[in-house]
């Protein structure tokens, strides 16, 4: 089936190797995994929708509920392939830590192969648009990691190639070896830290950059305002920010939120996204965020804060939040750095 183009949804071109996607991205990871509960029947509603809206950049992982992500997209993409722009990942092992984090992460050229493969075959495509290293395996020298990942893209297996989480450092040497389109890592109003090294470095190598978590994991919309309220194999269970003793320092930040989406008529959600979007042009970088949602309203809501547009007064109240957020942003700090390894 040919691809449909859709009117509104604006294109994007990530990064210098030529990827375009779709200006916001769908992520689908909660479709299947970490996130407590989800119907199958309303996910694949989500993706047929999302086709409708010209949302086709969609994002996915070997690691989401052990490659049952993957054969969920697949029931569309089955119909679709043309329309979608399929980004997965590989590299994270094993079962989910108490802490919310992979047993290991792996990044060794014979790994890269045989994930790669797996994947394909999960996806049911012959090809996947960006593949990504999910987290870099700092027993591997990195150049032999993205060796075996531009074998893959000689061999017309993967298109394009992605990090996530890299630091500057491992994207330069990474990019040396072959050019990267796309870092993944996250990035919202509440945990800005990829600006010090890795956006700038983005922009000097001319690489994409696709901010995953754009909502805070759900708590910059509002919706989430305690970790009570979540299932007890909810992955969000162990986020710093959500922990008694921080957890009303940040529900301060999501009140900002509101009453700047409040007086636009918006939804803090399309403020927390519309900002994510703003980021491009501030730093000269193709920025495509990927939120993630299990439901169609929640789609419908979120496409809207491509066209929001972020008067200077909004943007003022909305700058300084980051630096007050309290705890980490991540379970696992000594796996995922925005700075350099320490
Ligand atoms: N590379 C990595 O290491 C990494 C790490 C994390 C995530 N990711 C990727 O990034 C994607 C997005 O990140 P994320 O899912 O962690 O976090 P997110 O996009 O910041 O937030 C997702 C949460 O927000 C809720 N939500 C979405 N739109 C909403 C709206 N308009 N109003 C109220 N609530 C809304 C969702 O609810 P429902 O679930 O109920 O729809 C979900 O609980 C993932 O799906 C995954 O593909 C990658």
């Amino acid at each position: 089936m040919g691809r449909r183009y859709v009117a509104g949804m604006k294109r994007v071109t990530l990064g210098s190797t030529g990827l375009r996607v779709s200006a916001q991205g769908l992520g689908c990871m909660g479709m299947s995994h970490g996130y407590g509960p989800a119907d199958q029947a309303e996910s694949l509603a989500v993706l047929r929708r999302a086709l409708e809206l010209g949302v086709t950049f969609w994002d996915t992982a070997d690691y989401y509920a052990n490659g049952a992500n993957e054969r969920l997209l697949a029931t569309v993409l089955a119909d679709h392939r043309a329309e979608v722009e399929i980004a997965t990942k590989f590299g994270l092992v094993g079962g989910v830590t108490p802490s919310g984090g992979a047993q290991q992460v792996r990044g060794d050229p014979p790994y890269v192969r045989a994930a790669c493969d797996a994947s394909l075959r999960r996806l049911r495509v012959d090809v996947i648009d960006l593949y990504y290293q999910h987290r870099v395996d700092v027993s591997v020298p990195i150049e032999d990691t993205v060796g075996a990942m531009a074998e893959l893209v000689d061999a017309g297996k993967v298109r394009h190639l992605g990090l996530s989480e890299a630091t500057a450092t491992e994207l330069r040497r990474a990019h040396a070896v072959h050019p990267i389109a796309a870092v993944q890592s996250e990035w919202s109003l509440w945990s800005r830290d990829v600006e010090a090294a890795v956006v700038p470095a983005c922009r000097e190598l001319g690489v994409g950059f696709v901010p995953y978590s754009p909502l805070g994991r759900g708590f910059l919309t509002g919706q989430l305002t305690a970790i009570d309220s979540l299932p007890e194999n909810d992955i969000r269970r162990a986020q710093p920010r959500l922990q008694a003793g921080v957890v009303d320092a940040n529900r301060a930040l999501v009140d900002v939120v509101r009453k700047v989406a409040a007086a636009l008529g918006a939804t803090p959600a399309q403020v927390a996204l519309a900002w994510v979007h703003h980021r491009a042009a501030v730093w000269e970088v193709p920025v495509v965020p990927i939120p993630g949602t299990k439901r169609t309203r929640w789609l419908d809501q979120n496409v809207a804060a491509v066209e929001l547009h972020l008067p200077a007064d909004a943007l003022e109240r909305l700058d300084g939040l980051a630096e007050r957020a309290a705890g980490d942003r991540h379970p696992q700090m000594g796996l995922t750095s925005a700075g350099d390894r320490p």
